[in-house]
């Protein structure tokens, strides 16, 4: 088939709900149908970005607040969509991000308390314009999730600084992700991460093949780094 123009397409959703597992399923597929596919990851994906996630997920920065956790997640994302995401695109490939602005908007946001207005800057300059053709949100039952992340680590393994928190932040984050579905219909589809596997993938081919067809990337523009937020 003929070389598609690039897309980013971001998996969002709570603990355990199996978004890596289906962004690689959906990367086979559309390797498969001759596109060209980059799966990353938030926060991470860039040399800075990775630099910052030990910081995050290590709980390094929690005792500085959830304003400054806020700041390295957007200083992170900064870093991964200049140096990864915005020249992928550029040049055709379909980026598939696990987690990206809507994960800042809903822990940071939503069950960090932290004023809308605050979270909206942050996010205006660290996506710079690039926003996601499509979000799929993967939703399962908050406590089904965090049973599923702790079998995927192992047991014994510790959760990490945003895992280990109670199970009523979980069920708000679930809860946050599935209004930001409803808010925001075109770019966001909500997928019931409950059923079988395959059956999951299917929904989200649905979901992404129509995205595939339309012409450009909804992207806003913002081809430079220094481009003014
Ligand atoms: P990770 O182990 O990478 O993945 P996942 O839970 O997606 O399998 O953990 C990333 C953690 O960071 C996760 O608990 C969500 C959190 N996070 C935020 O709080 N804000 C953000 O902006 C991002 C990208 C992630």
């Amino acid at each position: 088939m003929t070389k598609s123009s690039g897309r980013l397409i971001t998996f969002e959703g709570g603990e355990g709900v199996g978004k890596s597992t289906q962004i690689h399923r959906l990367a086979d597929v559309l390797r498969r149908r001759g596109h060209d596919v980059l799966v990353t990851r938030e926060p991470g994906g860039s040399l800075g970005a990775e630099a910052v996630r030990h910081v995050l997920l290590s709980g390094a920065a929690e005792e500085f607040g959830v304003r400054m956790e806020a700041m390295l997640f957007a200083a992170a994302r900064s870093d991964h969509v200049e140096e990864v995401i915005r020249p992928a695109v550029g040049e055709g490939t379909i980026v598939l991000c696990d987690r990206f602005m809507d994960s800042s908007r809903v822990y940071q946001g939503v069950t960090g308390n932290l004023e809308p207005q605050f979270i909206r800057n942050l996010e205006r300059i660290a996506i710079n314009g690039m926003v996601p053709d499509l979000t799929l949100v993967l939703d399962l039952p908050a406590d089904a999730g965090l049973r599923r992340a702790r079998e995927r680590e192992g047991k014994g393994a510790a959760p990490d600084r945003f895992e280990k928190e109670e199970l009523s932040t979980h069920e708000k984050r679930r809860e946050a992700f599935i209004e930001l579905t409803q808010k925001e219909p075109d770019r966001c589809k909500l997928i019931d991460a409950g059923r079988s596997p395959d059956a999951v993938a299917l929904a989200i081919l649905a979901a992404v093949e129509p995205v595939l067809e339309t012409g450009e990337s909804g992207e806003t523009g913002a081809p430079a780094r220094d481009r003014k937020a």
